[in-house]
């Protein structure tokens, strides 16, 4: 991690809550998918499915490999009311134990910059997707402007804040698309814009299992 999990859970729902509202919201716009399951990967303290929840519909599995940040993600859900509507997984985006076709929308903020084995983690998340499904991951500050504004704001109301613009590792597209195609998946996109970058696919009606 870049920072403890208490720091970074604090930052995020204290300053960013409303970077993960603005991919929240596209997020719903994007796929069309407000009720079913939404599995949320590298959840952290489940900031973007706690952004989803009161504009959908939708039941959460919050995968983290962190027990440290899915201590947070547990604190966040029950201080958000969502305990019926959410269950925690801890598992590597690697190896998910869950079973196929169990999850109608995937959603990842932030983590598939550290993610290895991607090929793996891209097939694993195909594996888990309901046919009919997507997947929306990827990462960045919201539009341009908003994170740094959030965060100068933070620190005038609490001045020993640091002011921490976070290092992330940034992959090329190539990277995603190579690995998205060895993991055989189809009609995948990747797009690098002034939000970000973001990766979605889905998984055909009528396959199975780890049929594309
Ligand atoms: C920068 S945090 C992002 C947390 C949250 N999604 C957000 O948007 O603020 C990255 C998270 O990805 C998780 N992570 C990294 N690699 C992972 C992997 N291979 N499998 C599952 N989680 C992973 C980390 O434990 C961490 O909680």
């Amino acid at each position: 991690m870049l920072m403890d999990a208490q720091t970074y859970d604090d930052e995020a729902i204290n300053v960013n809550a409303p970077v993960y509202a603005y991919y929240a919201v596209r997020i719903l716009e994007k796929t069309g998918i407000y009720r079913g399951v939404c599995l949320d990967v590298g959840c952290g303290g489940g900031y973007l499915g706690l952004a989803l929840a009161p504009i959908s519909e939708l039941s959460f599995i919050f995968l983290d490999q962190s027990a440290d940040m899915l201590g947070c993600a547990e604190k966040n859900i029950a201080r958000f009311a969502l305990r019926d509507r959410a269950q925690i997984v801890q598992a590597p985006v690697q190896n998910i134990p869950l079973a196929d076709s169990s999850v109608e929308l995937i959603v990842s903020r932030g983590s598939v910059p550290f993610w290895d084995k991607l090929e793996t983690a891209f097939a694993e998340l195909h594996r888990v997707l309901k046919p009919g499904g997507r997947a929306y991951i990827g990462g960045g500050m919201g539009p341009p402007g908003l994170w740094d504004s959030l965060q100068q704001k933070a620190r005038h109301f609490e001045p020993r804040r640091g002011y921490r613009k976070p290092a992330i590792p940034r992959r090329e597209r190539g990277v995603y698309e190579q690995a998205l195609g060895t993991a055989g998946i189809r009609g995948f996109s990747v797009s690098h814009s002034d939000d970000g970058t973001w990766i979605e696919f889905g998984k055909a009606v009528g396959s199975a299992g780890h049929n594309r």
